[in-house]
């Protein structure tokens, strides 16, 4: 036994001198390839981490699916989402892609072999994933839909290819929620105030923005009273730069608060796929506008010849802007 240990050392030992001296031999003879090599090497892997793995100037849309498609058979998906897919569509000139989550299997087995977005808080929940999954890499613009997109719209796909290039963030909806009270049916027995208003205060910190001074200006006394006026439902356009308006952190904290079980107390705590409260994803419903949008919680209503006219947002003669529902009249839909 001890011989053979003595044996396997010397052997080792003799690799590792010929090794040595050989590689040394080569670094010194070749010294400008070896550092050639070496500079390239490393040139490539910073440029290739660098590389967008989105094509430039590509609209993205970023679905929210749960269950209303049959995930067993692609061929009945609507035409709008095929047409955003490789799977389906692989024409290099196709207006969009789609970036589909599933909500449904975690290790995202087929039929669900799409990447996994767990099932919190509606739309929110996939909206946050993706900002939070690719904040270093975002697509130039992005368009976050429901599951049922012509739901809140009349054309909600065709209007984010109208939008203007000096635009940063617009609804595509054309449904108006004005004047609404931030009241609700479940206040916190403690203070007496919505849980939806106290959720939305505490998603408005995690962006850095005071939400007592954001959300109840004119200081009312029974805070929930305050008034909130948009654009229905959470389907907006938005582009990258307006994402990073705000730090990865801040998003992270977004991100991980949608992973709680609650937002602010047990009372609004969500049984995710069930009928309930749903504190988290309402608020943030009628939070986008002021995140993304930098608009005040009561945005003016739009009206035509003056700044809130939304074919400011728009590129007028293009099919599915929402100049059109200027004309025909924004549909307008109290609490
Ligand atoms: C690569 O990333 C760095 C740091 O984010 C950035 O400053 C630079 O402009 C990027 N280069 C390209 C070619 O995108
Ligand atoms: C791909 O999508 C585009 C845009 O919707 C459509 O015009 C085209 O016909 C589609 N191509 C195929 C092969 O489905
Ligand atoms: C909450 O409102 C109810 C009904 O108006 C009232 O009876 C109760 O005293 C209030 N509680 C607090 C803590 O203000
Ligand atoms: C979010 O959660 C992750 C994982 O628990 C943690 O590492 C990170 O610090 C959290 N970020 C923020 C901003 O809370």
């Amino acid at each position: 036994m001890f011989n053979t240990g003595l044996t396997n050392r010397k052997i080792k030992c003799f690799i590792f001198v010929i090794l040595f001296f050989g590689i040394s031999m080569i670094a010194f003879i070749n010294i400008q390839t070896s550092k050639d090599i070496v500079c390239n090497f490393f040139l490539r892997t910073i440029s290739n981490t660098n590389q967008s793995q989105w094509r430039k100037n590509r609209l993205v849309i970023v679905p929210a699916v749960h269950n209303e498609i049959d995930w067993h058979k692609p061929t009945t998906w609507p035409q709008w989402l095929r047409d955003g897919l490789d799977l389906f569509n692989n024409s290099l000139s196709r207006p969009y892609d789609v970036y589909l989550y599933q909500r449904l299997d975690p290790y995202s087995k087929s039929p669900f072999n799409w990447p996994y977005c767990k099932n919190v808080h509606e739309e929110a929940g996939v909206y946050l994933k993706f900002i939070y999954d690719f904040y270093y890499d975002l697509p130039d613009k992005m368009l976050f839909v429901h599951a049922k997109p012509q739901q809140h719209s009349l054309y909600p796909i065709e209007a984010a290819q109208c939008i203007r290039d000096d635009v940063y963030y617009a609804s595509v909806n054309n449904i108006w929620f004005g004047k609404r009270p931030w009241i609700a049916a479940n206040p916190d027995p403690i203070d007496n105030i919505t849980l939806m208003y106290k959720c939305a205060k505490r998603i408005l910190s995690f962006f850095g923005i005071d939400g007592e001074a954001q959300l109840n200006p004119t200081d009312l006394k029974q805070k929930d009273m305050s008034i909130y006026s948009t654009m229905c439902c959470a389907q907006f356009y938005v582009r990258k730069e307006r994402i990073h308006h705000y730090t990865y952190e801040q998003w992270s904290a977004a991100y991980n608060a949608s992973l709680e079980p609650y937002c602010t107390s047990p009372l609004d705590r969500e049984r995710p796929g069930l009928p309930g409260v749903k504190s988290f994803g309402s608020s943030f419903e009628f939070l986008w506008h002021i995140i993304l949008g930098l608009e005040a919680p009561d945005m003016p209503e739009p009206r035509a010849k003056t700044t809130s006219d939304l074919c400011h947002l728009f590129r007028s003669s293009c099919f599915g802007s929402l100049c059109n529902a200027m004309v025909n009249g924004i549909r307008r839909s109290s609490a």
